[in-house]
């Protein structure tokens, strides 16, 4: 098949990750390989919306795969929501004369593509968010840094802890979901962690594993609680009041979004962004790359928006089993 593609246009969009630069740098890279020109829309949707762009050769790439953040900038739309704002971003699309456009980004940058290509814009998204929510994907950009990051924190917060024998609550981003929260307990050692997707009960989940690791000698204590849960304030004092442990609480925020990206989140950003240029030459839309066994593969955007990533529930039991042995 005649390949139609001669122009494209890359987007981040939603919460930065890091690894994004490393995705974009592959997009760029990939299509001037192919003899397909690449402009940069800055600021996401609201770029697109306003015709704000770069345009896009291989050295405006060199050298960003190792930073974090996004070189384009990121931003949520809410005027993409509307009718009106997808209309002016089609016409920037057809003032700019491109054949197709990679968003990388979560859901939401997911069902904005999806948007685009039901006005017959050719789209192709990259999974990028800390929070690891994509279903379709097993993985997705920045989550390893993000965990990484949370682990350097946690490992930082043991020094104290255990200085003075107090308890901490550490709360980690991810949204709705608890794949951070999970990660990042099991690597830390975490006496307990607290995620939406299972109901808590702070007796049994909390003040139970702190007793047990209490009569095996342990005096100081790691509660992992993701974002999704709930106030990790009224939590620590819930635990203060229950045991008389000094609690300190520690919301981590933004700074698991930063950094320079692991070496995991550069590879699995470079092969997405490589493989979302191959899809659009191929004629391919409306999908989304996505790893799954180890394997990077597409999957329709509906589809993909439909589904509902569990939580590793095998994670989950070694997590508990480990920290309740007394
Ligand atoms: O989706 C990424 C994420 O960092 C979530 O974990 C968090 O809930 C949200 O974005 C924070 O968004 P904002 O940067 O708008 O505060």
């Amino acid at each position: 098949m005649e390949n139609t593609i001669r122009r494209i246009g890359i987007l981040t969009s939603g919460g930065d990750a890091p690894g994004m630069n490393a995705a974009i740098r592959a997009v760029v890279r990939a299509a001037i390989h192919h003899g397909v020109e690449c402009v940069g829309i800055r600021r996401g949707f609201t770029g697109l919306i306003n015709g704000d762009f770069i345009t896009m050769n291989a050295t405006s790439v060199s050298g960003i795969s190792r930073r974090g953040g996004t070189i384009l900038y990121s931003a949520r739309s809410e005027e993409f929501r509307t009718e009106l704002g997808q209309e002016k971003a089609v016409a920037t699309c057809k003032m700019l004369g491109l054949d197709g456009i990679v968003g990388i980004g979560g859901d939401g940058t997911f069902r904005g593509l999806h948007d685009l290509a039901q006005r017959g814009i050719a789209v192709i998204g990259i999974p990028g968010t800390i929070d690891n929510d994509i279903a379709c994907s097993s993985y997705t950009i920045g989550f390893d840094t993000a965990c990484n990051t949370a682990l350097d924190a946690t490992d930082k917060l043991q020094d104290t802890m255990q200085s003075h024998e107090r308890c901490s609550v550490v709360e980690v981003m991810g949204h709705n979901a608890g794949h951070l929260a999970l990660n990042v307990g099991m690597g830390c050692g975490a006496t307990a962690v607290l995620i939406p997707e299972k109901e808590v009960d702070l007796d049994r989940d909390v003040i139970e594993p702190i007793r047990d690791a209490r009569l095996i000698g342990r005096t100081h204590f790691m509660i992992i609680v993701a974002e999704g849960v709930g106030d990790s304030y009224e939590i620590a004092k819930k635990i203060h009041d229950t045991t008389a442990l000094d609690v300190r609480v520690t919301v981590l925020g933004h700074v698991q979004r930063g950094g320079a990206p692991t070496s995991r989140d550069r590879v699995a950003a470079t092969y997405m962004g490589y493989n979302a240029v191959k899809l659009l030459l191929e004629g391919k839309t409306d999908r989304v790359v996505c790893m799954q066994n180890n394997d990077y593969v597409d999957f329709d955007i509906t589809e993909a928006l439909s589904m509902k990533k569990g939580i590793d529930e095998q994670a989950y039991i070694v997590l508990r089993d480990l920290s309740s042995v007394n």
